[in-house]
Order: structure tokens, then sequence, then C-alpha cells
């Protein structure tokens, strides 16, 4: 057993930046045929012209998660070039608000939850009925640490990974005799474009790096291996779990 992916069709949305990009090359350089998903299209042609310049396989796909008909779209093409999809990754994700939950708007709460949960809830309908027929998949939700403990000015945001969590371990136990495992990655801090303001804040970034016991902020490729085990039946076992990714951030008494 190892990490190889090979021929395995990985969808991963949010896939043209950040945590979402790392995932796609891995992924590639594991032999996956890997369709990489988000709104823009110079973001998704991009990183497939990248995997492909490797000699790896790629699909660029537009899409806006939130809406069903778009999410729909997408796994219609992924079965059309590549008549299966192995692997499903909820990764992209939105956060338009920042401070006291119950400063926010309705439309802002709306759009949180949308993106970051309906969405996931789509593609997993989507890609379930599909995995089952050949005979098993994978989905991996990309939660946070906001979702498991109140991160500060962060609580829509928080609710919808903590949604995204017993949306997983839900799935994991309606899908597991189907023979599809659902697990999530809470990652801490990471230095992506959605994390901007915290780490390019000087104090923020420092608050991060003193209670983070590896005294870093983590980088996207720091989360690429738990996503890369949790796709290969090295973890074949794993079903429901959330692995915390977060340089012992949250033991340590977190930041929030
Ligand atoms: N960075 C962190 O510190 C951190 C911590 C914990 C959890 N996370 C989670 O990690 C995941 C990836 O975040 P990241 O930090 O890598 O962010 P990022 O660099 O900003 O990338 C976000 C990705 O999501 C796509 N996206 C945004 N809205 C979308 C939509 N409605 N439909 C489809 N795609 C959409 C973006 O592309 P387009 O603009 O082209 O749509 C982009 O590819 C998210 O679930 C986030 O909540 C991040």
């Amino acid at each position: 057993m190892d990490f190889d992916l090979a021929d395995q069709v990985v969808i991963i949305t949010g896939g043209s930046r950040g945590i979402g990009r790392a995932m796609a090359l891995a992924f590639a350089d594991a032999g996956a045929k890997v369709v990489v998903a988000s709104r823009k299209q110079e973001g998704v042609d991009a990183v497939a012209a990248e995997i492909e310049s490797h000699g790896g396989t790629a699909l660029a796909v537009t899409t806006h998660v939130g809406q069903e008909e778009a999410v729909s779209a997408l796994v219609e093409r992924v079965v059309e070039v590549f008549g299966r999809v192995d692997v499903a990754i909820n990764n992209a994700a939105t956060n338009p608000h920042f401070g006291p939950i119950l400063t926010a708007t309705a439309s802002l709460w709306d759009k949180i939850l949308e993106v970051n949960l309906r969405g996931a809830f789509f593609l997993c309908q989507q890609v379930a009925p599909i995995m089952e027929k050949q005979g098993g998949g994978v989905i991996i939700n990309v939660a946070s640490t906001a979702g498991i403990r109140p991160s500060i000015g962060l609580g829509i945001y928080g609710v919808s990974k903590a949604g995204l969590i017993m949306l997983t371990k839900v799935l994991a136990v309606e899908l597991g005799p189907s023979k599809i495992r659902v697990n999530a990655i809470a990652p801490g801090v990471i230095k992506t474009h959605f994390s901007r303001a915290l780490w390019e804040t000087e104090a923020i970034a420092q608050t991060v790096q003193a209670a983070t016991p590896l005294g870093r902020l983590g980088e996207p490729e720091d989360i690429v291996g738990s996503a890369l085990y949790l796709a290969s039946p090295i973890s074949s076992y794993v079903n429901g779990e959330v692995l915390l990714i977060d340089g012992g951030m949250s033991i340590s008494g977190g930041i929030g």
C-alpha cells in the first residue's frame, strides 16, 4: 500500500489557488487525473497547464459551488471526459465577513453558508451515486480549526465549517455501506490569499506563531500529505474523521 493514485479521477474545488492548487499538483504527481475547478477561467487554466507541463493529466472547469446547476455541470463534464469520479475534495470556500457574528447581514450569512456548506452538499450529492456504482470512492472536506473552536472575528465562517464537519460525519455513516469514505481536514492558519489579512498583519502573525508549538504558520504544502493519505487506500479504515493540521496550535490553547 502506498500513496499511488494512478488513473484515479480527483475533483478539487477551489483548485486554482492556495491549498487547492497545492493538492492539485501533488495529486497529479501521484498519478491522478486532476479536475481543477473554481470560478475563474484563467485560474483553473493556469493550474491545469502547470500539471500538464509536468506530464500530468488535468481538466480545467469553471464552476460556482454555491449554484446547484453549476456543480451538476461540473460533474457531468468530468464524467464525459474521464468516465468516473474516484475522489471529490470540497475545498472552495469564502469568508466575506470579519467581526462579531451579530454584526453580519443576512446576505453575508447566506453567501458564506451557500459556498462553504451548501456547495459541499451539492458536490457530495452529485458524486455519491457515481462512486456507489463504481464500488466506492473518497470524499474529503476541507474544514478549519475555526469549525471546532471559535476563532475571533470568524463567526459565520466557523459555523459553516462546523456544519461541514457534521456533514462529513453524517455522510460517513450514510455512505459507508457503499464503500465511500468521507473525512475532513481542519487546517490552522495557512499562508494563502484567503488568510492574507491575518498573516500580513504583523501582530496577528506573531500571535499565531507564538501560539503554535511548531513555531511557524502553515504553508499550502503542509496540507497535501493529509489529503493524499485520506484519498489513498493507505487510509482504508479511516471514515468520518477530522484531521487537525495546525502545527499543534489547537492543543496548546489556540488563539480564539
Ligand atoms: N488559509 C487558511 O488559513 C485556511 C485555514 C483553515 C481552512 N482553510 C480552508 O482551506 C480551503 C482553501 O482555502 P485557501 O486558503 O487555499 O484559499 P484561497 O487561496 O483563497 O483559494 C480559494 C479557492 O476557492 C475558489 N473559490 C472561491 N469561491 C468559490 C466558489 N463560489 N466556487 C468555486 N470556487 C471558489 C477560488 O478560486 P476562484 O476565485 O477562481 O473561484 C480559489 O481557488 C478553504 O476551504 C478554507 O476555508 C484555509
